[in-house]
């Protein structure tokens, strides 16, 4: 389903609503978070409706979606950081619950198989909620990848290099990313896709409305069977 929201506000609360209600159905879910500036918002009302409404985050499983290559989990700007800020640190998540990419790893296929394991032990992802990138990534799926890829490194897109300098206060070096692979996110039992602001109409409209193409890869989500795809009205002003 498409749902548009008056506003980003409406579209956070909406997200929200959905990791608590999986929670509270299923208190051992496995849940893979995205980071970046979209879902932030998602996030500060998850911590909060958990709080007022007493749900027990402990049995959680989280997956991490991606990380940059290079990127200690103590710097501020990389995913786990934000992760950490937004959802572990206030949720107090125990670190056994969590499996995250080292992006600091020797051996990155190694970790990319710590991963793949533990995805598959954990008896897949219940829900993986993912931004879109400006070239169209999910993760760091950049333009091209092989969907029926699992965890892998990859070489990143120029605009997810450029577009990456946002999250961090002074220019890092962002060269390679390690991420889940489509295979793993289309495997979810249920995909949450989040996109706000002006900046993103016009990517939302080939991802939704242009052909289903690994050129493209949000636009395999919609071969999704249990995707929702939660737009302010900025982001879908571009739509039919
Ligand atoms: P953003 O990132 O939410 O910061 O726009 C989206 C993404 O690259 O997945």
């Amino acid at each position: 389903m498409i749902a548009k929201f008056t506003n980003y506000q409406e579209l956070s609360a909406f997200g929200a609503d959905k990791i608590i209600q999986l929670v509270q159905q299923k208190p051992d879910a496995v849940l893979c978070l995205a980071g970046g500036d979209t879902p932030a918002l998602t996030y500060d009302r998850v911590v909060a409706k958990a709080q007022e409404a007493g749900v027990d985050f402990s049995g959680v499983i989280f997956i991490g979606l991606d990380e940059w290559v290079g990127i200690q989990p103590s710097t501020p700007g990389g995913c786990y950081y934000f992760l950490q800020q937004k959802i572990f640190g206030p949720l107090h998540i125990q670190k056994d619950k969590i499996y995250f990419f080292d992006a600091m790893a020797n051996d990155l296929k190694a970790d990319c198989n710590r991963i793949d394991l533990a995805i598959e032990q954990q008896g897949g992802l219940d829900l993986a909620l993912v931004g879109i990138g400006m070239n169209g990534h999910i993760g760091f799926n950049e333009p091209g990848v092989d969907a029926a890829l699992n965890a892998h490194v990859v070489e990143l897109d120029e605009v997810t290099t450029a577009v990456g300098q946002k999250y961090f206060a002074s220019g890092a070096a962002l060269a390679k990313g390690i991420t889940l692979g489509m295979a793993q996110i289309m495997s979810a039992r249920e995909v949450v896709l989040v996109a706000s602001g002006p900046k993103k109409a016009a990517i939302i409209r080939e991802a939704i409305q242009g052909r289903i193409t690994n050129t493209i890869p949000a636009s395999l989500l919609m071969a999704h069977p249990r995707v929702s795809i939660l737009l302010d009205a900025a982001a879908a002003t571009e739509l039919d």
